[in-house]
């Protein structure tokens, strides 16, 4: 694609549910849109970042119920928190809005009734299930029953996690209500149905300009398949939405109106910013207009949306960015395993920059999941961040602070250093609109090692014990902060507070990309204070037992009481021993680094433990009927460390975990609260 020089673009991040807190899987998001946007703040286009709340529909409606509050209230908190988040973690919106607003509301019911007025809604009545208790309609989510193919107990209306049949809820068997454990009935009621088929041929013409990537362009050709239908638009009260127009207890259903949130975002800061409505979503609108998303809301992006604008005689996205999913050391995070770190978790223990830089680091343009390894994550920042970036600063400001009054030399003393970093611009320019991240930092990251390496051989720590050597420090010192000025700006995007506290360090208003060329010579600087920390394994770790202990007391708070522990008959008390007894048995602090199954073994699991010592232990541990093996991985728990290697079929047994039992009680491993490390003891 070749552009006009400034642009005028727009874009977008999904609309997060105002129903909870953010994760990492929308900061991921968040973050690869943030960078993009800056890059093109960066390059001196015209470009705006939207995004909004997504406020509608009946799990908010039921989750406010719950809480005893109005559902507005419900979602003025949860925005409270989603900026708070968003803010911490530098997301540079132009706009953070609701669906809920009063431009929304204007704009869905103008867009509805364009569709309407041009043949593309029609009204059908339908069966569904209803809860003759709670007195509503259920989605299907909110029906529970035995799995009509495999008889599994406690399945979701719409499929099977057991076997992994798709069904409506009216074939489960012994189908209950989720909200009242009322048995569903079926009851009639009239829906709005857009017509999307007859939007086929001109979605086909839109989709044949390179609006998407390849993969989803694939998965596209398989919907055109197994053929368009027309897509269920409204909802019966009560329900929390915008009312339809003309249609009393009739609800718009929340995606029609969230999309349109974009364009309610839109309006909301065009009344504080003087932009032209037309220029941006009329018809022939030549304002560039971008969709940052995930891969499971791409029906919804590539389809619905574009038609719903083509419908209505508005402008179409000029392409959508599709992204995989985030998966934790290599496991799709669950709420249950206790492996979805939140937001506020994850700043709460860790720089919220290190992540930028981790996500940049492993982004690209393709729809691959992307995992975040902890160890990784630790490994990289420290290496790239800290010891090849701010280790230029820190390894060239002290000289030039002591021995040179913070003054930079008149020249610089390797310009074809200079030239070589100045020649990467245009490449690290072209990566970042290409959104392929991860190449453009280990771009930056290469430049990082060939400015070290300069420093390495010339030395300045020698040459500045020697006065006949001493002025040439000042010169190569020069050459080092003039590369990290141009690697800081390169790394703007990613690291916004670093390069503002790089430029407040080397005494300029801010880096800009438009600067790089010009060197900064003869020119007085402030004193350096570090710009990042190291990141130590214990506040992975602390991250770890924050989230999981999260998801235990979620557990808890969502259990019902019917499921109470099982009274179990108590073993009897062991005979009395001294307390030297009791000290003679080294129970330590473990990790759980890797667990895994054991082929042969009935019980069994093997688990590699941390406990502090330069090699982990190998255990194995008769807790399998209780755990799967993903859900230990990174989990806290007490080993007895001195107990007699045992040799097992398996292998050798180094240890032991700690877990209570009684009976078929079932088994619990312990957990230590949060703070405790590997290898400390317990006693
Ligand atoms: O999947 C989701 O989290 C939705 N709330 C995304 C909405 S994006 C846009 F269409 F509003
Ligand atoms: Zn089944």
């Amino acid at each position: 694609m070749t552009h006009q020089s400034p642009r005028r673009i727009l874009v977008t991040s999904a609309l997060p549910y105002a129903n909870g807190p953010l994760h990492l899987g929308h900061i991921i998001e968040t973050i690869q849109t943030d960078i993009w946007v800056r890059a093109q703040k960066m390059f001196g286009h015209d470009c705006r970042y939207l995004c909004a709340d997504d406020t509608h529909g009946t799990p908010i409606m039921l989750k406010a119920q719950q809480m005893g509050i109005t559902p507005e209230a419900l979602i003025a908190e949860v925005s409270a928190s989603h900026q708070a988040d968003f803010a911490d973690f530098m997301i540079g919106f132009d706009i953070f809005h609701s669906t809920h607003s009063d431009e929304n509301r204007r704009m869905a019911s103008e867009v509805f009734l364009k569709l309407d007025a041009r043949g593309l809604i029609s009204r059908k009545t339908i069966k569904q299930a209803y809860d003759p208790e709670k007195e509503m309609f259920l989605p299907d989510r909110f029906i529970k029953g035995e799995c009509p193919k495999c008889g599994a107990l406690d399945q979701y209306g719409d499929n099977c996690e057991k076997c992994g049949a798709t069904y409506s809820p009216t074939e489960l068997k012994n189908p209950r209500s989720v909200l009242s454990g009322a048995t569903p009935v079926e009851r009639d009621s009239e829906h709005y149905f857009f017509d999307l088929p007859q939007m086929e041929g001109q979605l086909k013409r839109w989709l044949s300009e390179d609006r998407v990537q390849p993969a989803i362009r694939a998965k596209l050709q398989e919907w055109f398949d197994s053929g368009l239908q027309a897509w269920d638009i409204s909802r019966d009260s009560p329900y929390f939405g915008f009312e339809i127009p003309g249609a009393p207890g009739k609800f718009f259903y929340v995606w029609l109106d969230a999309p349109i949130g974009y364009i309610g975002a839109f309006l909301k800061l065009a009344e504080s910013t003087n932009l032209n409505f037309a220029d941006y979503w009329g018809e022939h609108a030549e304002t560039e207009l971008y969709h940052f998303i995930g891969k499971d809301i791409a029906y919804f992006h590539t389809l619905f949306w574009p038609a719903m604008l083509m419908g209505a005689g508005m402008r179409t996205p000029t392409a959508v960015f599709t992204h995989g999913f985030l998966t934790l050391n290599g496991e799709k995070m669950s709420k249950s395993r206790g492996t979805f770190i939140q937001a506020r978790t994850y700043l709460n223990h860790l720089d919220p920059q290190a992540l930028r830089y981790y996500f940049a680091a492993k982004l690209s343009a393709s729809i691959d999941d992307i995992d975040l390894s902890l160890d990784d994550f630790r490994q990289r920042v420290n290496s790239d961040l800290v010891g090849k970036v701010v280790n230029i600063a820190s390894r060239c400001a002290g000289f030039i602070q002591k021995q040179f009054n913070h003054q930079l030399s008149d020249t610089l003393s390797a310009p074809h250093l200079n030239a070589q970093l100045i020649a990467a611009g245009e490449s690290i320019k072209n990566r970042y609109e290409r959104r392929e991240t991860g190449q453009a930092m280990r771009e930056i990251m290469a430049l990082a090692d060939l400015v070290n390496q300069y420093i390495d051989e010339k030395k300045p720590w020698t040459m500045a014990k020697t006065p006949e050597t001493l002025p040439d420090v000042q010169g190569v010192c020069t050459d080092g902060l003039n590369a990290f000025r141009i690697l800081m700006t390169y790394l703007a995007p990613v690291l916004p507070e670093m390069s503002a506290k790089a430029a407040q360090f080397l005494n300029l208003p801010a880096l800009r990309w438009e600067a790089i060329a010009a060197p900064l010579v003869a020119h007085t600087i402030n004193p350096f204070e570090p710009l990042m920390t190291r990141i130590e394994q214990t506040a992975t770790d602390a991250l770890l037992a924050a989230t999981h202990q999260e998801a235990q007391a979620l557990m808890q708070a969502i259990t019902p009481p019917s499921a109470e522990p099982k009274k179990v008959p108590i073993e009897p008390i062991a005979p009395e021993i001294g307390i030297d007894a009791f000290t003679a048995i080294d129970l330590r602090i473990a990790r759980i680094v890797h667990a895994e199954h054991v082929e042969g073994a009935a019980k069994l699991l093997k688990l590699t433990l941390d406990i502090g010592e330069e090699n982990p232990r190998q255990v194995f541990a008769g807790i399998k009927s209780a755990y799967d093996p993903a859900t230990l991985i990174g989990r806290h728990t007490v080993m007895v460390a001195n107990l007699k290697p045992r040799q097992m079929k398996f292998g050798l047994s180094e240890g032991m975990v700690l877990a209570a039992s009684q009976g078929d009680g079932g088994l619990f491993i312990l957990s230590p609260d949060a703070g405790a490390a590997p290898g400390m003891r317990v006693k």
